[in-house]
């Protein structure tokens, strides 16, 4: 294959060189673009074909539904390894030897307290306020109250930003969720591992000696590593464009957490579980649902369907849905809830109007019930697969400083008026 790519502008001829990643992966490199051309742009709305960075964190091939973190199958970590390990991975590009995994934990743990001041701003939110907004509000807040600028030039500086966002974001998440509940602000407890703990600061009540349930420890191992790191995705490519600007990590996952909190992103999770409750209510017509979904002059989307990339299946929502349930097997729980979401998933499939469009279940179609077999509030979904992707999102602010990329700053072709005189405000 030519290394080279040739485009004709006006009858002009321009080449730009090809690059391939480790995956065969072909990419045609336009930095030089403008300048060769004198100013001819490209427009590509929502990225679609667009490759914002070369990164060697994860690799996903939509088609064939793969997804790897470092080279290891999402399969194989969701099995044998545990979250705190995938974040070391993802973060620092290898699996974590015994040594280095403890001196890490022992770090994020060492940084996990949170300045007790944050209490007041957690105070000022309303009960009914949303936990993304006020996670979002707390890590920006994080900021204000660990005011070190991080030289990203010094590895110790690096490091110990890492480990204090992943020792302090996990008690924001409880806080979160308590604040919501009325229960007291606490911590959990040291002598725990990563998961068991942020369980323990979530569920544990004053008067009461908190149990661990070793199937909700899996369970939450698991959905967390499925979530933690998707490459250039919504949320991902927001944390990477506003630390492009210098920004520090807090205040760049901060802007992540509200990008992931849309409907279409994140916020699918607590959409398909009040999409299903919905039909539930509605005597269960999975059928009707179906129909509102295909209907173009209906707004109405089945949640937990399609995905930008994933055009075959979505390798994390497979493992979902065993996962949900072998949880709600052990847990004896009978929900409703799930026999509709297969019903949906299996006519879906189906259809052709999903077929035609490659249209799967992701991720969220299944997280969310296993999150509520877990006890966890509707409204805490979007924080939880925050909590998982914050591994990821460290990984790619890191990266994106270490490469020492230019600001993120896209172009546009311009389509408004052209230059026209004032008109004072008596004549308009
Ligand atoms: N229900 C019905 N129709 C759909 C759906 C859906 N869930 N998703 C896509 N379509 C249709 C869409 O109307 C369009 O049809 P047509 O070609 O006739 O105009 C076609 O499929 C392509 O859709 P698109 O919106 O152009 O695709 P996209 O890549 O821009 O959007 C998506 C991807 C995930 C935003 C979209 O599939 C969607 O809105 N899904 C529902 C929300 C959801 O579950 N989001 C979670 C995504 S996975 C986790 C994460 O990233 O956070």
């Amino acid at each position: 294959m030519s290394n080279t790519a040739t485009l004709e502008v006006n009858g002009e001829k321009y080449e730009f060189p090809i690059v391939t990643g480790t995956e065969n992966e072909v990419a045609i490199d336009i930095k030089k673009l403008r300048g060769v051309t004198g100013g001819v742009t490209t427009i590509d709305p929502g990225y679609k074909n667009t490759g914002s960075c070369t990164s060697s964190i994860t690799f996903l091939d939509g088609e064939k539904g793969i997804l790897r973190y470092g080279g290891y199958s999402i399969e194989e970590l969701a099995e044998k390894a545990d979250f705190l390990e995938v974040a070391f991975l993802l973060i620092f590009g290898e699996l974590p030897t015994k040594e280095e995994l403890d001196k890490f934990y022992s770090d994020i743990k060492k940084n996990s307290i949170v300045d007790e001041d944050v209490k007041k701003i957690l105070d000022a939110f309303p009960k009914a306020a949303h936990p993304m907004g006020v996670l979002s509000s707390l890590t920006s807040a994080l900021t204000a109250f660990n005011p070190d600028a991080v030289d990203v030039n010094s590895e110790e500086d690096m490091y110990n930003s890492v480990v204090r966002i992943l020792g302090k974001f996990p008690v924001l998440v409880a806080w979160a969720m308590r604040k919501k509940s009325g229960l007291p602000l606490d911590y959990g407890d040291k002598n725990l591992g990563y998961v068991e703990n942020i369980l323990k600061m979530m569920f544990k009540v004053p008067n009461e000696e908190y149990t661990q349930n070793k199937v909700l420890v899996e369970a939450l191992d698991k959905l967390l590593i499925l979530h933690a790191d998707h490459e250039q995705n919504c949320s991902t490519s927001t944390v990477r464009i506003v630390g492009s600007s210098h920004a520090g990590l807090f205040a760049s996952i901060s802007a992540g957490i509200s990008a992931l909190w849309g409907p279409l992103h994140g916020g699918a999770n607590q959409a398909v579980l009040e999409m299903l409750e919905a039909i539930k209510e509605d005597g269960g017509d999975t059928k009707k649902y179906m129909a509102k979904a295909k209907d173009k002059s209906d707004p109405f989307r089945l949640m937990g369907f399609g995905h930008r990339v994933y055009k075959n299946f979505d390798p994390r929502a497979k493992i979902i849905k065993v996962a949900a349930d072998e949880v709600l097997g052990d847990l004896g729980v009978e929900d409703p809830v799930l026999e509709i979401a297969k019903g949906l998933e299996k006519e879906a499939l189906e259809d052709q109007y999903f077929v035609d469009r490659k249209l799967y279940p992701n991720v969220d179609f299944y997280s969310g019930i296993i999150y509520r077999a877990m006890g966890i509030p509707t409204e805490m979904f979007t924080v939880m697969f925050a909590l998982g992707r914050l591994p990821g999102w460290i990984a790619q602010w890191r990266e994106m400083r270490l490469n020492k990329e230019p600001i993120g700053r896209p172009r546009q072709l311009y389509t408004g008026p052209t230059e026209r005189a004032f008109k004072p405000i008596e004549d308009r």
